[in-house]
């Protein structure tokens, strides 16, 4: 699960940039929320394996429990942006915010509107377009078409409805190896996504942000 945890960040981070290059974001905004992307579902690496891999649907006490993560990468981004990230503001409100929904209806805390960061609403697409794409404990892979269609329905309640059309622009154009071509994608490979000016950041920031670093 700890790989399916790195890779859906990944997958999410490079999603993510497209997205938001087709929004006219500039390319500095760009890389923050990618990287905000990558480390959104960082609080999974603190709830039980068994809930993760559970193969059956959640209790409602369990899925307390998995809500759960949302703050505690939030808490734990909020520790190491003391001394090892700069983005750290972007990190935190895309982990502490990314299952807000635009009516309001999300959580953890049921924010509605532009009330929820930007960034987090752009990440919220992202997360649910890889997630229904990818196998997981409990499901099977979701076509493009019915994936899309999900997302398009929501645009309005669950979705920012700018950040959906985004989505829909872009994602038909994905190659057919998006996914093994995001999980290999460096995050200097994610800067020459953004602005020309910008500078890459030292690979050294991010030293301890996944366990498997530490
Ligand atoms: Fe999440």
């Amino acid at each position: 699960m700890d790989d399916d945890i790195a890779l859906h960040g990944q997958r999410s981070a490079w999603l993510c940039a497209r997205l938001c290059a087709e929004l006219g974001m500039p390319g500095g905004q760009i890389l923050d929320i990618a990287r905000a992307a990558q480390t959104h579902d960082v609080g999974k690496y603190q709830l039980p394996p068994a809930l993760l891999n559970k193969r059956s649907a959640l209790t409602p006490e369990e899925f307390e429990v998995v809500r759960q993560h949302c703050v505690l990468g939030a808490q734990h981004l909020g520790e190491l942006a003391e001394d090892t990230l700069d983005s750290s503001t972007v990190a935190v409100a895309v982990a502490l915010s990314h299952h807000e929904w635009w009516n309001g209806l999300g959580y953890p805390f049921g924010l509605a509107g532009s009330a929820i960061p930007r960034c987090a609403r752009i990440v919220a697409v992202v997360d649910v377009f890889d997630a229904l794409m990818s196998e997981r404990p409990y499901k099977s892979a979701w076509s493009l078409d019915a994936t899309l269609g999900y997302i398009a329905q929501r645009a309005g309640t669950q979705f920012e409805p700018d950040c959906v059309d985004a989505l829909l622009a872009c994602a038909w154009d994905l190659p057919a190896t998006w996914r093994t071509d995001a999980q290999s994608a460096s995050l200097d490979l994610l800067a020459d996504l953004a602005s020309p000016r910008l500078v890459a950041p030292s690979p050294s920031k991010f030293v301890g942000l996944w366990p498997q670093d530490a």
